[in-house]
């Protein structure tokens, strides 16, 4: 099947890539020209496990290509999948321009029967939105789903290949057909497709969004309670998750969940909520507990050393929102550098794949190593911001010839306390002993 991708971000380039490896010919669409060169070059815009093959392939065999151009990336396509940013504007909703601009642009453009599938996290209505714009410009029949995905940054390759589920949402025969054909080899296995109306598609993704933001928050408040109740955070953690009604995952606390997602999606749903006169209480516990979360630790580490950071050398293990991504969005990372330069503290960084995107923002108030060792070199303390697994297993005793002093702040609970106590280490982590 010959399909366009418009937008060749984190969602659509793994999107693209992966319908590509399945044998249909797509054409990913992009304005911005360096990021369409370079991919145009063979090069991989964004670090994602698994993504870097499946890319090369697929271009190698003439299925996958890019282009600036709308007109000449949907020529011929029978699906049209936007997979746009839906930026939160200054109320918290999400913005939709970028989707509706290109609703516009398309409608003159359709030639044929077109699916134009919203891939995007959109509000509930968006769909007739865009079924709306199209129409007032178009010749042609066409038919708009919402086909929310659900991709973690990280595995997302795996997350499109083997989906758990993949929910569409249309009341169109023909569409529905059509994409149960496109989805076909990626369920093999019996993963299912669950159908329902456009409106319940689209609050399915914020729902599951907010609702793991939920759980992560509620944990994050159980591990303060820990601490201030001489119980340990890891124990509960177990005592829960076996059982199944709860499940084992999602239950980890720490210094709060960031990236372009969950922050940005359960604020829209609060504001969506408001909009409908409904105060959706839990979600505005859920922001402010995450929040507070982020710099938790910051206090700590003031108290630790006599109230002031100043002059003070802290080494920042781990930068982007998390593990196996070279994403800085939202990453709590950031606001504890911020925390730190303001109290006069001088920060060395490493992470192994986000360096550069926090280069563009800190430039040269920070330093950055291509080793943990060497960002730790000299240090008065180490913080550990996201839980890189080149963390977990650390030589401690090069890391004691190394560090200032053997202190470390752990925001991802990333050790055992035994193993610090063992290895001489003052150790301070999220919901455990202090
Ligand atoms: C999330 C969802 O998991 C995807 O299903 C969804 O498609 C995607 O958002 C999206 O809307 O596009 P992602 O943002 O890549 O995916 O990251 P997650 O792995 O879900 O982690 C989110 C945040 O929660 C991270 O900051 C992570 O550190 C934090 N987290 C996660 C915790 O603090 N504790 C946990 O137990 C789990």
């Amino acid at each position: 099947m010959k399909i366009a991708v418009v937008g060749t971000g984190y969602v659509g380039l793994v999107t693209g890539t992966c319908f590509a490896e399945t044998g249909n010919t797509v054409t990913c669409i992009d304005i911005d020209q360096n990021k369409v060169n370079k991919l145009k070059s063979g090069k991989v815009t964004i670090y994602e496990p698994g993504l870097e093959q499946l890319f090369e392939r697929n271009i190698k065999q003439e299925r996958l290509s890019f282009t600036t151009k709308l007109s000449e990336g949907i020529k011929d396509a029978k699906v049209i999948f936007l997979a746009l940013p839906t930026p939160p504007g200054e109320d918290g909703a999400a913005d939709l321009k970028y989707v509706l601009k290109v609703a516009d642009d398309l409608g003159p453009l359709l030639e044929d029967y077109t699916v134009i599938v919203d891939e995007s996290t959109v509000p509930v209505g968006t769909a007739d939105k865009v079924r709306q714009r199209i129409a007032a410009k178009a010749k042609v029949e066409f038919d708009v789903v919402s086909n929310p995905e659900f991709l973690r940054e990280g595995v997302a390759v795996d997350d499109f290949m083997k989906p758990e589920r993949v929910v569409i949402g249309t009341t169109s025969t023909k569409a529905r057909k059509l994409m149960e054909t496109l989805y076909a080899p990626y369920v093999r296995q019996g993963n299912p497709l669950v159908f329902m109306d456009e409106r319940s598609a689209e609050l399915t993704k914020y729902a599951a969004n907010s609702f793991l933001a939920t759980k992560i928050s509620f944990m994050n408040e159980i591990a303060n309670l820990c601490e201030l109740v001489g119980a340990d955070v890891d124990a509960v953690r177990k005592g829960i998750g076996t059982d199944s009604r709860i499940g084992k995952r999602f239950l980890f606390p720490g210094i709060g969940y960031g990236g372009s997602c969950f922050p940005k999606d359960v604020q829209a749903l609060a504001k969506s909520a408001a909009d409908a006169q409904y105060e959706f209480k839990i979600l505005k516990a859920v922001m402010d507990v995450n929040t507070t979360q982020k710099t938790k630790l910051i206090d700590r580490i003031k108290k630790y050393f006599g109230g002031s950071l100043k002059g003070k050398t802290i080494a920042v293990w781990g930068l982007s929102f998390k593990p196996h991504t070279d994403d800085i969005r939202e990453a709590p990372a950031l606001y504890n550098i911020e925390e730190f330069l303001k109290e006069g503290a001088i920060v060395k960084a490493h992470d192994p794949e986000a360096m550069e995107n926090v280069k563009q923002l800190f430039d040269s108030k920070i330093s950055y190593f291509d080793s943990a060792y060497d960002a730790a070199e000299g240090a008065d303390a180490i913080f550990i911001a996201t839980e890189w697994p080149e963390f977990r297993t650390p030589d401690f005793e090069k890391l004691t010839s190394l560090v200032k002093a053997r202190v470390i702040f752990d925001g991802r609970n990333v050790y055992e306390l035994d193993v610090m106590k063992e290895q001489g280490f003052t150790y301070f982590s999220i919901g455990r002993e202090v």
